[in-house]
């Protein structure tokens, strides 16, 4: 992984900085400024050594140039946090030659998401230097993100995405023990490899949110209406035999809270036991449980979350998600947030800042995790 040192001196040159500013907007105004703000530290670095800056990154996924993704609030937000000014360019062609720049969305170039290396050399041709802080659109195989590499004579990883790495490959070597490992969200089918790979590594998991479901249903248990991703009932299946379950470190939730809509004033039905009725819906862990999985991230020494423990998002359904947050927040040791909709809870909750490592990229880290290539960090290694 070639550093921001290694890049040697940059002033007055121009440095292409690959940034991951896909974050929330709310009535043209950027809601969730967390991912900008870890990537300030590389950007005024580069400030600090003299060097011009050409912001570069994608906001969700148009199709076309609609004005609704437009970078404009993003590039706004960006030069507070810099205290500098940033100018919004419209296009390549139409670069101007300020100390700060923004390009705008680059997924407005119909080159982008198919890594077209003419976009890439189009790219590369605008900068002297190419710095990647995209951690969380590493695992994209980008124009921006991998093609650009290989037309800039110097690259590099930004500090945010270094440290990224750093902690999931500490996390994945030498973790202290008992390493404890947390897995929610929805779908088992998209996290089979992590489990697989925690299956090795791990002490323990524990399986929450809507994930549980595909589990109950492949140790035979009704599962109600309940949300099941089919698909995933198969790799859940697998993983149970291969753990030889309830011998292993598969740990599932003993009771649940249910209820027959996803609404914070219907009614909620406590199940003491995991067999769903029909017309219910488990939507989060129940206190047996919760009490069981806050006793085991205390017990830990490493804690990897990543994917709600239920519907979090409804106070009825948020106690799984708020007890493993806080027992998170409250544990002394290392204490990782994978990402995604967990780190979205832990800034809902307003613990964000009291864990050690909370991860920018959910995709991403999970990769990382899995012992996936990432086609940004590929390219930047040497
Ligand atoms: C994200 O927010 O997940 C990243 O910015 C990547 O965006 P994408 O999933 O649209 O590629
Ligand atoms: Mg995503």
């Amino acid at each position: 992984m070639r550093t921001l040192d290694s890049l040697g001196e940059v002033d007055g040159k121009r440095v292409l900085v690959r940034v991951d500013f896909n974050v929330p907007l709310q009535d043209g105004e950027v809601r969730d400024d967390a991912r900008m703000r870890r990537a300030i530290p590389t950007l005024q670095e580069l400030l600090d050594r003299g060097a011009k800056l050409l912001l570069v990154s994608h906001f969700g996924r148009p199709k076309d140039q609609e004005p609704e993704y437009s970078l404009a609030p993003v590039a706004e937000r960006t030069s507070e946090l810099l205290g500098v000014e940033v100018v919004l360019a419209p296009d390549l062609d139409d670069v101007p030659d300020a100390d700060v720049v923004m390009l705008e969305n680059i997924r407005f170039q119909p080159g982008e998401t198919s890594n077209d290396p003419e976009l890439a050399e189009r790219l590369a041709d605008l900068a002297d230097y190419y710095v990647n802080d995209a951690f969380g659109t590493s695992h994209r195989e980008h124009a921006s993100t991998a093609g650009v590499v290989e037309f800039v004579e110097h690259s590099a990883v930004g500090l945010l995405f270094q440290s990224e790495v750093d902690m999931i490959r500490q996390l994945m070597s030498d973790p202290e023990r008992p390493f404890l490992t947390i897995m929610g969200g929805a779908k088992v089918t998209e996290k089979i490899g992590v489990i697989d790979r925690f299956l090795d590594l791990a002490d323990k998991i524990l399986i929450g949110g809507a994930m549980t479901t595909p589990f109950l249903r492949a140790l035979g248990h009704s599962t109600g209406d309940s949300l099941c991703e089919d698909e995933g009932i198969e790799h859940a299946r697998k993983a149970l035999e291969r753990d030889d379950y309830p011998n292993g470190k598969l740990i599932l939730p003993e009771d649940l809270v249910l209820a027959q809509e996803f609404s914070d004033d219907t009614e909620v039905r406590i199940l003491n036991g995991v067999d769903v009725p029909d017309g219910w819906m488990q939507l989060d862990i129940g206190s047996r449980a919760r009490t069981r999985y806050v006793a085991e991230v205390r017990d830990a020494e490493t804690i990897f979350w990543n994917g709600p423990i239920g519907a979090y998002e409804h106070k009825s359904f948020a106690a799984g998600s708020l007890a493993i947050a806080q027992a998170l927040a409250a544990h002394p040791g290392t204490t990782v947030v994978g990402g995604g909709d967990s780190g979205a809870a832990m800034r809902a909750f307003g613990l964000a800042d009291s864990i050690t490592h909370l991860s920018t990229g959910g995709g991403a880290s999970l990769k990382l995790i899995e012992g996936s290539p990432l086609p940004g960090l590929e390219a930047l290694s040497d």
